[in-house]
């Protein structure tokens, strides 16, 4: 077999954190292949694998293993200790099934009625404001949502340190191994959500509160295992989370569709009208295009042979996420935000990964894709058609070497009003 092309160096941790979601593009584009290899996390040696036949390979449960692949501290900051995203096997499939039991079409129908009637009546709020910053203000909202959605309930002053929280657990992931100031921090605000969750799940099912049937609360207290048993209540609080904190993480995609809003002619006016399911392409095109998940760790299980490398067991193997959503060959001008590329997609669970690829039931694949996606759609229909606003100068750059991404300023609006005419 041919020899990978390698990123020399005893440990590239860094350069990964220079170059943030460009690090493996620039080494793809360099020695113009897919495959390449490198050294990390302590100068363990990973091949990076790019594309779509990638993400097939990737999401191959014979071939790649995904259990003990994800480093400790995204653990104990993201995750959390003995997060579904740690499981494998028999124990996986299990307890996704739990996940997905939420996903119904009512279950989702409510969260778009959630979604939009919170956005609606925050208005005022809004507009008191005066200058609001909408990375801010939707982790609030979101977290609203978040928790009515889960049947968690909270005193309304409470909100925000959750949300500043939760906020805290996601950034942590742009650590990836090397020294993080934050992740003390991180550590402490993942223990204050989770007790807070933890007491709700013993609540329940004690009886002292009555969350309703069908809410992620009620499922993941009265859940039992393949096995019979209940989830010990400490891990039915870090899974419950699970539901909750990636809910709230999607301020980041609000953000980045209200600067594309402003950013790109015409897409205000196409988002209102939602003509030809436009906001749904809108929202598909804006978890390709703007810069979130840049990889996935995983290892091989056996000896693998990839176009024509071969990658012995035990391999760190790490799909490239950012990347893939950008290449030539799958999107056609892939630096253009278009959302009418989405009119001849074919759906594949290969290309279109930001949330992961593969399989819901079967593989990691993000549970809580269809609800991000009606998040969105309704959130950009808010801001595209419901209200008026001015947006002030700010830092508009989205800085493609930083991990996490995000808008510079938060994207900041002003002067918010109503469109309702009720002359
Ligand atoms: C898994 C991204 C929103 C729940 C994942 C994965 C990614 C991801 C990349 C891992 C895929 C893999 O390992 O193969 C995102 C992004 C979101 C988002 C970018 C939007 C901001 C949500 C929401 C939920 C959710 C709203 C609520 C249910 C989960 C769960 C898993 C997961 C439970 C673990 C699945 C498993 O291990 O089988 N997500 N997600 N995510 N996500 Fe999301």
């Amino acid at each position: 077999s041919k020899p990978i092309p390698k990123d020399k160096g005893i440990d590239k941790t860094l350069t990964v954190m220079k170059e943030g979601y460009e690090y493996i593009s620039n080494r793809t584009k360099k020695f113009n292949s897919d495959v390449f290899e490198t050294r990390v996390l302590g100068g363990k040696r990973a091949v990076i694998i790019s594309g779509k036949e990638a993400a097939e390979l990737f999401y191959d449960n014979d071939k790649i293993e995904r259990k003990g692949t994800l480093p400790p501290r995204v653990v104990k900051t993201l995750f959390g200790k003995g997060a579904i995203h740690t499981t494998t096997g028999k124990v996986h499939l299990d307890r996704k099934s739990l996940f997905m039991s939420l996903m119904t079409e009512n279950n989702l129908e409510y969260l778009r009625k959630l979604t939009r009637t919170f956005w609606y009546q925050n208005t005022e709020r809004m507009q008191l404001m005066g200058k609001v910053n909408v990375y801010k203000e939707s982790i609030i909202l979101l977290t609203k949502v978040g928790f009515r959605w889960a049947g968690v309930t909270e005193k309304p002053e409470k909100i925000e340190q959750h949300a500043m929280d939760m906020d805290k657990m996601i950034d942590s992931f742009g650590s990836v191994g090397t020294a993080y100031k934050g992740y003390r921090e991180a550590k402490k605000a993942r223990a204050r959500v989770e007790d807070f969750l933890e007491k709700q799940i013993i609540a329940t099912r004690k009886g002292k509160i009555h969350p309703e049937v069908g809410t992620a609360l009620h499922s993941f207290s009265h859940w039992r295992d393949f096995q019979g048993n209940y989830m010990d209540s400490r891990l039915a609080a870090v899974d419950l989370m699970n539901v909750i904190r990636p809910l709230v993480a999607i301020n980041r995609f609000v953000a980045y569709g209200v600067l594309a809003l402003h950013e790109f002619p015409g897409e205000r006016e196409r988002v209102a009208a939602d003509d030809n399911n436009y906001a749904y392409k809108f929202t598909q095109e804006l978890r390709r295009y703007f810069p979130f998940v840049p990889f996935l760790p995983a290892k091989a299980k056996v000896d693998i042979d990839f176009q024509g490398y071969s990658i012995p067991q035990d391999t760190m193997i790490v799909l490239d996420i950012f990347g893939t959503l950008h290449r030539e060959d799958l999107w056609q001008d892939p630096e253009r935000f278009y959302p009418d590329r989405f009119d001849n997609w074919d759906g594949s669970p290969f290309d279109l990964i930001p949330q992961g690829g593969g399989d819901y039931h079967t593989n990691h694949r993000c549970a809580g894709e269809w609800m991000t996606i009606i998040i969105m759609e309704e959130t950009m229909k808010y801001f595209a058609r419901e209200i008026t606003y001015d947006v002030p100068a700010q830092d508009f750059t989205v800085d493609r070497t930083k991990l996490p991404g995000r808008v510079k300023s938060g994207m900041e609006i002003e002067n918010v009003r109503l469109n309702f005419d009720r002359t």
